[in-house]
């Protein structure tokens, strides 16, 4: 399998060196041989119809700053687009940052991938929360095929559990902790009885952080990942805007203590029921969700099996790595299924 890596910092790095060091054991125990044959950062790409050599990008990336000044493979300026619409692959893995104003860069390279035939793994939000429906029908249009694992609980298989695992039963439910930094906050409140203020702080000297925290803290990182479950699973054809949010800004530690004395504590959950919403909620210290620290947990409550709950880190390079090596075997096993079918 040819593939075109798009972005390569945390997880684009993170999938080349995963690569690299499986790369034996992938052949011989899957038959799987991937080929990175393209990468692209913001500045320019590297391209090898052959192949590159990913532990020479790794250093490249490392001491330049970028691929694209490769002195044989090297393409400065040379823009993920042109990349995706010229040179011949099977697959692109998509991982740029996540944007939920509009979902780009993202969501022009997975259209503009669809409608060059090739199929997508995705670990980027952004386009999913914005455009799931849309995407999910342009990919079937093409005959392609859209993976997006690490998007939701990064190497934890939360999505697979709920397609696969539970597969033939009917999920009636979704509720969970979806995002690891305000867990990590929640956590040092409800322990430490500190200040959301003083817990950010820690957050913050831990890098649990991002630059621009709102993202996790008023909900939307969250309520992205409630949008995937949502289609994916429940095959609702929602998006972000069909999500009511609330952060957890002003969780007080008079609350946290309030619910101590019932045996409670409060967790950012979202949850999928006739509707969709991220809040604070109040959950007993037995609830299978009572997670602590950076952990993400979802219970999937379905028809038959009953509730089961998953947990895992939820972040994490080689761990999102490692999602979309799963997602790549798996569009490998459904194209096989599809040949001999
Ligand atoms: N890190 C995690 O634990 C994790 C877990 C699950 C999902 N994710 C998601 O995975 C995606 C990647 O995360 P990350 O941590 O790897 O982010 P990152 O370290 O910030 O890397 C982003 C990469 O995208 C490149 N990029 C940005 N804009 C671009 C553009 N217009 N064209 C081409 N390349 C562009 C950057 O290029 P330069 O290197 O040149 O700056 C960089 O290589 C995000 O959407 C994130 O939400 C991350």
């Amino acid at each position: 399998m040819r593939l075109i890596v798009v972005g390569c910092g945390v997880v684009g790095q993170s999938f080349a060196r995963l690569l690299v060091s499986r790369e034996v054991e992938l052949v011989k125990n899957y038959g799987f041989h991937p080929r990175v044959i393209a990468m692209v950062d913001q500045k320019g790409a590297a391209i090898n119809l052959k192949g590159l050599n990913l532990k020479k990008m790794l250093s490249l990336k490392a001491e330049k700053g970028t691929v694209a000044v490769d002195p044989e493979f090297g393409r400065v300026g040379m823009m993920p687009l042109d990349v995706i619409e010229s040179v011949e692959a099977e697959a692109v893995v998509e991982a740029t940052p996540t944007n939920i104003k509009d979902g780009e860069p993202g969501l022009s390279h997975i259209k503009s991938a669809f409608r060059a035939g090739k199929h997508v793994v995705t670990t980027n939000k952004g386009p999913l929360a914005l455009a799931m429906p849309a995407l999910t029908e342009l990919a079937d249009y093409n005959k392609v095929c859209l993976r997006f694992s690490g998007t939701v609980g990064a190497g934890t298989p939360i999505l697979s559990l709920a397609k696969k695992c539970l597969f033939g039963d009917r999920i009636v439910s979704i509720r969970g902790i979806l995002n690891g930094t305000t867990n990590y906050i929640l956590t040092e409140m409800d322990e430490k009885r500190i200040s959301f203020q003083q817990a950010l702080e820690n957050a913050q000297k831990l890098g649990y952080v991002e630059a621009d925290p709102s993202m996790d803290i008023d909900g939307f990182d969250a309520s992205c990942k409630l949008v995937i479950m949502a289609n994916w699973v429940m095959n609702k054809k929602v998006t972000l805007k069909d999500v009511s949010i609330q952060g957890i800004r002003n969780v007080a530690v008079q609350a946290l203590e309030d619910a101590a004395k019932k045996n409670c504590t409060i967790k950012l959950i979202g949850s999928i029921q006739n509707r969709l919403k991220v809040e604070p909620t109040e959950i007993s210290r037995h609830d299978p969700l009572f997670v602590g620290g950076v952990l993400n947990a979802v219970t999937f409550v379905s028809e038959f099996a009953g509730e089961e709950t998953i947990i895992g880190r939820g972040a994490g390079g080689m761990e999102t790595a490692s999602a979309i090596l799963r997602d790549l075997l798996d569009i490998k096993q459904s194209l096989a299924s599809k040949l001999t079918a």
